[in-house]
C-alpha cells in the first residue's frame, strides 16, 4: 500500500539531476557536421527557401512516403496554410481534439473557421471517431486528428467519414514525424499532414520551423504559393497567403538531424519498453499506466505521458521536481475550456474523457540519449512519490498495465521490430 500521507524526502538521484529532455547530449553527437552545415549556410549568405531547403523538402518527401513536402515558418503554420489550401470558408467547422498543444485549435480561428471539440479515446488520448461521427453537421469541412505523443489517430473510420461527407483531413503531426499507421507514414493519411520543426520535436531545428507533406499536386502548388504571399513570381499574387519560409540554416541543420531519426526514435521505443519493465519490477504498475501502443501502430514516443490516478498527479509532479526529474504536465487544460474559446460555449463536464486527462497525465523523460541508470533513477523517484521502498524484484515478463482490458489487442511496449511502413 502507498503511505501518500508520508511520502519518503526528497533525494537528488546519484546520478545528479535529469532534465525532462536533454538537447544538448544531441547536439554533442553531431556538433562538428552541424555547425559544418551552418558555417556553409553563412559562406553562401543564402539565408531563405533556396537549395538548403529543396533538398530537405526532398529528403522530407522521401522519409514521410509522401509525394510533396513544403517547408515553413513553423507547425502553427503548416495547419494555417494546410486549413487555407482546402478551402476552409469562413465559419466553417473543423472537427479536432481538445486534448492537445493550443496551435491545434487557434489555427482554425485564425482562418476564420469554427473549432469543434470532440472527446477523445482514454487509451489512445487521441480523437474518438464515433464521437467525431457524432459531430458532423452541414456546415462541417474538414478533420484535424492530432498524433498526439507520437502515436497515429484511428484514421480508417475518419477516412470513412471525410469521404462520406466530402470532407478534408488535416493531419496535427506536429509531434508525429515518422509515426505510422496500417503501414502508412503520418503525414499521408489525410488530405495534408503538418510537422513541427520546434527545437524538442523529435526531428527538431535550432528554432522555429514546419513542414507539410500531401501527394496531391494541386494542393503542393498551392502551399508552395501561400507559404510566399500568394505569388507565383514576378510580385503577381493570386490570393492572400503569409510570410512562412523556412529557413536555410534550419533547412541545414535538420537535414544531418534527418539521419539519424530513425535511430532516436528506436531509442524512444526502447527505453518505453524499459520503462514498462521497470514499472513491474519496481511494483508501480497499481499506481501509473504506461501509455499503450495500439495495433499496427509506429509510436514514436514524442512524449511519454503515464497516467497517474487517484488524485495523485499533482503530488507525483511536485515530488519528482523536488529531487530533480524532469517531468511536465501536457497538457493541464483542455482546449474546450480555454478562456479565449468562451464564445463557443463549452463548458466543464462536457468532454470528460479529455478533462479527465488533463489531471492524470504525467510526462516523464524518454529522450534518446537518457541513460539506464537515469531511467531507474526515475522509476524510484516514482516509487518514492507513493510513500513506497524503491526496491526492484525481478520480472521475467513485460507486463500488461491494469486498465487495459482489450487483452492482447494492446501492448504497453513498442511495436516497433517486425513490420514495415509503406
Ligand atoms: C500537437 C501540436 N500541434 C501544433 C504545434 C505547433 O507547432 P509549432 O510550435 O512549430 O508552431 C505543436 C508544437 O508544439 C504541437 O505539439
Amino acid at each position: 500500500m502507498s503511505d501518500t500521507t508520508n511520502p519518503a524526502p526528497a533525494t537528488v538521484p546519484p546520478c545528479g539531476p535529469i532534465p525532462l529532455i536533454d538537447l544538448v547530449a544531441q547536439f554533442r553527437s553531431q556538433e562538428t557536421e552541424i555547425l559544418a552545415a551552418v558555417t556553409k549556410v553563412f559562406t553562401e549568405q543564402k539565408f531563405i527557401l533556396g537549395e538548403e531547403v529543396a533538398q530537405l523538402e526532398a529528403e522530407s518527401a522521401a522519409y514521410c512516403d509522401a509525394r510533396f513536402a513544403i517547408g515553413c515558418a513553423s507547425g502553427t503554420d503548416a495547419l494555417i496554410l494546410a486549413l487555407m489550401a482546402c478551402d476552409l470558408p469562413p465559419g466553417g467547422e473543423v472537427i479536432t481534439s481538445p486534448f492537445t498543444f493550443f496551435a491545434t485549435g487557434s489555427s482554425i480561428w485564425r482562418c476564420g473557421g469554427k473549432p469543434v471539440f470532440v472527446d477523445i479515446d482514454p487509451l489512445s488520448f487521441n480523437l474518438d471517431p464515433s464521437a467525431v461521427a457524432a459531430a458532423v453537421t452541414a456546415n462541417t469541412r474538414s478533420i484535424m486528428p492530432v498524433h498526439i505523443f507520437g502515436q497515429c489517430a484511428e484514421m480508417d473510420p475518419l477516412w470513412r467519414l471525410a469521404t462520406r461527407h466530402g470532407l478534408s483531413i488535416v493531419e496535427d503531426a506536429c509531434q508525429s514525424i515518422g509515426a505510422a499507421y496500417k503501414g502508412r507514414k503520418a503525414g499521408v493519411l489525410g488530405s495534408v499532414g503538418c510537422f513541427s520543426y520546434f527545437p524538442t520535436k523529435n526531428l527538431g531545428g535550432a528554432g522555429d520551423g514546419g513542414l507539410m507533406t500531401t501527394d496531391d499536386e494541386q494542393i503542393a502548388k498551392r502551399l508552395k504559393r501561400l507559404r510566399v504571399h500568394g505569388d507565383i513570381g514576378v510580385y503577381e499574387h493570386l490570393e492572400v497567403g503569409l510570410n512562412s519560409r523556412l529557413d536555410a540554416i534550419q533547412a541545414a541543420v535538420l537535414r544531418i538531424k534527418q539521419r539519424k531519426l530513425d535511430e532516436w526514435t528506436l531509442a524512444r521505443q526502447r527505453n518505453a519498453r524499459r520503462y514498462s519493465m521497470l514499472f513491474d519490477e519496481y511494483g508501480l504498475l497499481d499506481v501509473v499506466t504506461p501509455p499503450p501502443v495500439l495495433p499496427e501502430r509506429r509510436h514514436v514516443f514524442n512524449q511519454y505521458c503515464v497516467r497517474i490516478t487517484d488524485g495523485m498527479r499533482d503530488t507525483v509532479l511536485k515530488s519528482l521536481r523536488a529531487s530533480q526529474i524532469g517531468c511536465g504536465i501536457y497538457y493541464p487544460k483542455p482546449l474546450h475550456l480555454q478562456t479565449c474559446f468562451g464564445s463557443l460555449g463549452y463548458k466543464a463536464g462536457m468532454l470528460p474523457v479529455a478533462e479527465k486527462a488533463c489531471t492524470e497525465v504525467l510526462a516523464l523523460p524518454i529522450f534518446p540519449e537518457l541513460r539506464e541508470d537515469q531511467q531507474e533513477e526515475v522509476v524510484k523517484g516514482l516509487a518514492r512519490a507513493f510513500g513506497r521502498k524503491a526496491t526492484r524484484r525481478p520480472s521475467a515478463a513485460v507486463p500488461k498495465p491494469k486498465f487495459l482490458s482489450t487483452g492482447d489487442r494492446v501492448s504497453n511496449a513498442s511495436e516497433e521490430d517486425g513490420w514495415a511502413t509503406r
